[in-house]
């Protein structure tokens, strides 16, 4: 819920600046033309062009650094405009190299990942992002030419820069531009604007205290843009760090949108949103501001900035002076974002008021770049009463047709598109939002996604222009970002379960039908959650221990258990080049993780029941299990590189500019995982189950939740929720956050040698007769 409301209304402007004259030729089947979509303006509009060379460059650095610089000798790359738009074309030149030709360098990138991945296979992954050819690596000469079925393929969700990309550094960055080429991503985001913001609230007369009082850590950045909260997490006005960093982080804004661009992906930039800090009504004590409303019990300090209503003079106002700054300090691809009404219902219900709203919005943009087009995220009207059909019409179509683009946040589980008659003639694009708040957790719609996009597209006057990924968090199931994008490319259904042979086979370097095998179960058992429940990765592990959880799984969890002792198995054949070592023990620690967490719902059904039927002894023997298990889960995670509390800890302590500001950095990086807010406002919506947090966070939980009710069932008392409630709050919860103890940020242990002997432990765990009373594999799954 927190998620949905997270990201509901983000309004962004957008141009895509890969929208040229060769658009025209674009249509899909019976669907109508896209320029039509666009409207008129758009379909002759010539936008502001990185040159072919530079982008040339940019694609073959790219492969230069995923492949090494000898390697990508052998390749040689051509952007050119005469090209279809957003296509590539593979050939064998003369001279035995292989000519990667595009028509921008995202689409170069695309095209060589395509015969990286089909003709030599091998693969990239967010956590591997090099990969070593072999000296004499054959290199097949093939014809083949590939346009995208979508103009536009998206990336990025304004949550992803609290809880992923909070503390990257450009290396860090580097590598995931590398990696939104190679997928042939045309359009993503940025929204790192606190810089220009502290230069207006200045000159308009606030002063630095009230200004850091509106700022929000940097581990709360998003929602603080949203107008959700504000100034939680921030730096003290007297240690003065805040200013540095927003500098710094402008800087690396720069730099980022920079890369992008060269690569031919266009940048959508923020614009206003409505929101300002409360002290401007000291400035303009006559503006018509209304307060936000209070999000998810965020105290007074912390919540309710104002918002001014679009159709206040100050609005143009704020709305054109921050535009303009935004456009010169990060140039423009005529693409701009804002959320004016993030969980805040707009004031009035009137088709007229929602008209004009739009409107007004609209026209501050065009007044800075009579270019814009705008782009909408359509979750606001997910789920949400106050938006009628009547009213979205209304808002929708205030703005002239093919000026607003609408992404349709995630269609594989809630689309809009159909509700909303392909938004009303609107162009849109098919996104699909897998994660919320970075949480870990196997979890998948193949299916959905495949099929979904080809609905959408084939829908009758579809204005469908785009498909892309909308994750809160990265980190997790790459399987299913490299599904979805793949799919967002390809104008048919791919077959997927010939799709996960393949991802085996590039995965791991070696053709093997146990590791196809275990991929197969994980596709047709993790991989196939279509339900409606909002997954937020909170399994019983990472949830405030409580007697009236109800854990629940989609898949028969033997198929997790048999895909992991295949996994196991096949040890010995996995090649030691080219680090595909490494990704198969993070691919074991990550099944390992998975079984634990079912394994613990498991537990957790049998415990309840044992409570409620107050039988003392069974109790206290599985609770006992439980706390082996987090001891085991702590150890497995401890083994792989990518499951480190360390790690988030440290790169925030690295990103502080000053020593004194690296308290609060850590500070913000240990609140957003587990109380989320000074009193657990969103508590463990953002958890994660890494190293260290079972140990000093998840087992503590645990251990006194199950103390507390065997001391109940002891003294024949109901257990006092509400006591212990206060007691975890206070004692546990909250001190993490202020805590500095340091971890690892390098793994110990050996991880096939300890998933082995978990395996070993608790695949037979069913067959215990304590388990067997009652409850076994009660999980309700289809
Ligand atoms: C590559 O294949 C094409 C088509 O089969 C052929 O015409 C060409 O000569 C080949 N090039 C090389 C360098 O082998
Ligand atoms: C202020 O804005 C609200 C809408 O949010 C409107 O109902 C009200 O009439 C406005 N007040 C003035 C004085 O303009
Ligand atoms: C598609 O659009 C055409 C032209 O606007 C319209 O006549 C037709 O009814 C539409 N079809 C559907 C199924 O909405
Ligand atoms: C746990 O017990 C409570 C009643 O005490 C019940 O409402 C809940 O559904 C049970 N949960 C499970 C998973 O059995
Ligand atoms: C779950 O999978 C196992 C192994 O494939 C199978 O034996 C069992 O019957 C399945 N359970 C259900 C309820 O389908
Ligand atoms: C539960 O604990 C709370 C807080 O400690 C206390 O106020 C309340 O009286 C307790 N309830 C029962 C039924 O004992």
């Amino acid at each position: 819920m927190v998620g949905a409301l997270n990201l509901s209304c983000i309004l962004i402007y957008l141009l895509i600046n890969h929208f040229d004259l060769g658009l025209a030729q674009y249509s899909y089947n019976g669907a109508i033309d896209v320029a039509d979509a666009l409207g008129p303006k758009l379909a002759g509009h010539v936008f502001p062009d990185v040159s072919p060379d530079v982008q040339e460059q940019a694609a073959r650095d790219v492969i230069k650094r995923v492949i090494g610089k000898k390697a990508s000798e052998s390749f040689e790359v051509e952007v050119n405009r005469l090209l279809d738009v957003r296509s590539f074309q593979i050939s064998m030149l003369d001279s035995g190299k292989i000519l990667i030709a595009g028509w921008d360098g995202t689409s170069v990138c695309k095209g060589f990942h395509q015969y990286l991945k089909y003709q030599l296979n091998k693969d990239v992954d967010w956590f591997k992002m090099t990969i070593e050819l072999p000296v004499n690596q054959h290199l097949p000469n093939v014809s083949m030419s590939s346009t995208s079925a979508s103009p536009i393929i998206y990336y990025q969700n304004v949550c992803t820069w609290g809880y992923s990309f909070a503390w990257w550094n450009f290396q860090q960055w580097r590598r995931n531009i590398d990696w939104m080429a190679l997928m042939g991503i045309s359009l993503t985001i940025a929204p790192i604007q606190e810089f220009i913001w502290q230069d207006i609230y200045t000159q308009l007369g606030l002063n630095l205290d009230e200004i850091e009082a509106h700022f929000a850590g940097p581990a709360f950045q998003p929602w603080q843009r949203m107008g959700n909260i504000r100034g939680w997490g921030g730096g003290s006005p007297n240690q003065g760090g805040g200013s540095e960093f927003r500098r710094l982080q402008y800087l690396l804004q720069q730099q980022i949108i920079q890369a992008q661009r060269e690569l031919g992906i266009s940048v959508a930039l923020p614009a206003f949103a409505g929101h300002v800090p409360r002290a401007l009504r000291r400035i303009f004590p006559q503006a018509n501001f209304t307060e936000t409303e209070r999000w998810n019990r965020f105290p007074n300090a912390y919540c309710c900035d104002l918002f001014v209503e679009p159709q206040e003079p100050l609005f143009r106002q704020l709305a054109t002076t921050f535009l303009r700054r935004v456009t010169q300090r990060y140039g423009s691809n005529h693409i701009f974002f804002c959320d004016p009404f993030n969980e805040l219902e707009p004031p009035v219900s009137q088709a007229d008021f929602m008209r004009s709203t739009a409107a007004a919005i609209y026209a501050s943009m065009r007044e800075v770049d009579p270019k814009a087009i705008w782009l909408l995220q359509g979750w606001m009207f997910v789920k949400n009463i106050f938006w009628t059909d009547e009213l979205i019409e209304a808002f929708l179509t205030a703005v002239p047709q093919g000026n607003l683009l609408v992404l349709d946040l995630q269609s594989e589980q809630f689309p809009q598109y159909q509700r909303t008659k392909s938004y009303y003639g609107q162009p849109f694009v098919w996104c699909m939002l897998h994660n919320f708040g970075g949480t870990l957790g196997m979890l998948g719609s193949v299916e959905l996604v495949n099929s979904g996009m080809d609905l959408a597209r084939q829908m009758p006057n579809s204005s469908m222009v785009g498909a892309g990924i909308t994750p809160e968090g990265i980190g997790q199931n790459y399987v299913m970002y490299s599904f979805a994008l793949e799919r967002g490319w390809s104008d048919r259904k791919l077959d997927s379960a010939g799709w996960f042979t393949h991802f085996a086979l590039t995965r791991y370097g070696v053709q093997d039908e146990r590791l196809n095998q275990a991929w197969q179960l994980l596709r047709t058992s993790v991989y196939t959650f279509h339900g409606l429940q909002k997954m937020r990765g909170k399994y019983t592990i990472t949830r405030r221990p409580a007697i009236n959880l109800s854990p629940f799984t989609w898949y028969n969890v033997t198929h997790v258990l048999e895909a992991w002792q295949l996994m196991l198995s096949a040890r010995s054949i996995i090649p030691l080049d080219d680090n595909r070592y490494d990704i198969y023990q993070h691919d074991l620690v990550d099944i390992t993780r998975q079984y634990l967490q079912i394994t613990a719902d498991q537990l957790y059904v049998n415990l309840n029941s044992s409570y409620r039927k107050r039988q003392l002894a069974r109790f206290v023997y599985l609770g006992n299990k439980l706390l082996e298990l987090l001891d085991d889960l702590e150890r497995i995670l401890g083994s792989g590189s990518n499951f480190l509390l360390g790690t988030w800890l440290e790169a925030a302590k690295l990103l502080a500019p000053t020593v004194e500001d690296q308290s609060n950095f850590e500070f913000n990086a240990r609140n957003q995982i587990t109380t989320w807010g000074p009193n657990g406002e969103i508590l463990d919506y953002a958890c994660k189950q890494w190293s260290g947090m079972i140990s000093d966070y998840y087992r503590p939980r645990w251990a006194r939740f199950l103390d507390d009710v065997t001391l109940a069932l002891q003294s024949n008392q109901p257990f006092n929720a509400s006591a212990y409630k206060q007691h975890v709050l206070k004692e546990i919860e909250k001190p993490f956050s202020k805590m500095n103890k340091q971890y690892p940020v390098r793994p110990s242990g050996d991880p096939w040698l300890i998933s082995q002997v978990i395996f070993e432990k608790w695949s037979k765990y069913t067959k215990d007769t304590k388990y067997l009373h009652n409850n076994r594999l009660q999980l309700p799954y289809k």
